[in-house]
C-alpha cells in the first residue's frame, strides 16, 4: 500500500471494492502484509497466536500498546485498527481512559470494541471524544468464556434481528466500520445490507464488504486449531520446520557457515 487509508476512503468501500484486512503483531510482519492489506488489525488474538495462551481473555492494554507500536514502526503507512482488550471498556469512564492512553501512547488509527447494541452507548462516547471505532459483532472471543465457546452466531430467528439491532445500533452510534465475526453467510449479508458502513467479515461468508484473516492461520503457521473458515494461502508450518532442520543439520555437518558467510 502506498498511501494510508483514510476513514473517509474506508467508508467509500461500501458496496464497492472489498475491503483487505490482516492482522499483524510485530513490525517485520507489519511490514510485509501491509504490501497487499488495506488495514492491519492488532488484534487481541495475539494472546493466542503470539502468547500461546488458549483464548484473548489474559491479553492486557500494556501488551496490546507494546504490539500496535511495532505494527505501525513496520508499517507506517498502513491503517492500523488496534484491539481494546478484554475488560478494557467495562464503562464509559474506562473505555474512554483506555482508548485515549492507546491513542496517546500509539499511532493507531482506531480502536476496535466487541459488542453490538449493549456497547454502543460506549461507541458514541468514545467518538464524541475523537476516538474512531471499528465495531465487533457476531462471535466475540472475548465472551468465549462466559458463553462456553465459539458459537456461530444467526442460527436462529431472534440471533438474526439482533445481529441487525446490534449492526444498526453502532452504525448508528458513530463506529465508521465493524467486524462481522462467524455468522451464518445468508444472515451476514442482511446485517451488511442493513447498515451503510463497511463489514468486515471472517467467517461470515463472501456477501459483505470486507474480509480479515489472522495472519498466522492463512499462513498456516498457527497449528492448535484450524477455524473452518481460514484458508490457508501457505503450509507455513512445514516450510518453517523444513528450514530449520537444514539449518540444524548443516550445522552439524559444519557445510554452514561455508565461505560466503565468513569474514
Ligand atoms: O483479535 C483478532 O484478531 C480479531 C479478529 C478475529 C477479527 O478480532
Amino acid at each position: 500500500m502506498s498511501k494510508k487509508l483514510s476513514i473517509s476512503s474506508i467508508k467509500k468501500r461500501k458496496g464497492q471494492e472489498p475491503l483487505v484486512m490482516i492482522t499483524a503483531y510485530d513490525a517485520l510482519f507489519a511490514r510485509l502484509l501491509s504490501q497487499s492489506a488495506d488495514m492491519l488489525l492488532v488484534g487481541d488474538s495475539l494472546n493466542m497466536s503470539f502468547a500461546g495462551r488458549n483464548d484473548t481473555i489474559s491479553a492486557t492494554l500494556e501488551q496490546m500498546i507494546y504490539h500496535v507500536n511495532a505494527v505501525c514502526s513496520g508499517a507506517p503507512e498502513s491503517f492500523v485498527v488496534a484491539d481494546m482488550p478484554f475488560g478494557t471498556y467495562t464503562d464509559k469512564v474506562s473505555a474512554l481512559g483506555n482508548a485515549i492512553k492507546m491513542f496517546q501512547e500509539t499511532q493507531a488509527d482506531c480502536v476496535k470494541i466487541e459488542g453490538g447494541a449493549d456497547k454502543a452507548h460506549l461507541v458514541e462516547y468514545l467518538t464524541e471524544n475523537g476516538i474512531a471505532v471499528c465495531g465487533h459483532i457476531g462471535l466475540l472471543p472475548q465472551s468465549v468464556r462466559s458463553e462456553g465457546g465459539y458459537k456461530v452466531k444467526g442460527k436462529t430467528e431472534q440471533e438474526r434481528e439482533q445481529l441487525i439491532k446490534d449492526a444498526q445500533a453502532i452504525e448508528s452510534a458513530g463506529a465508521f466500520c465493524m467486524v462481522i465475526e462467524g455468522v451464518k453467510a445468508d444472515v451476514a449479508k442482511e446485517v451488511s445490507e442493513s447498515v451503510k458502513i463497511p463489514v468486515i467479515g471472517i467467517g461470515a461468508g463472501k456477501y459483505v464488504d470486507g474480509q480479515v484473516l489472522v495472519f498466522s492461520d492463512m499462513l498456516g503457521l498457527f497449528e492448535a486449531f484450524t477455524p473452518k473458515f481460514v484458508k490457508k494461502y501457505m503450509d507455513g508450518s512445514s516450510l518453517v520446520r523444513e528450514a530449520v532442520a537444514t539449518y540444524a543439520n548443516e550445522v552439524k555437518t559444519k557445510d554452514f557457515p561455508s565461505e560466503i558467510h565468513i569474514y
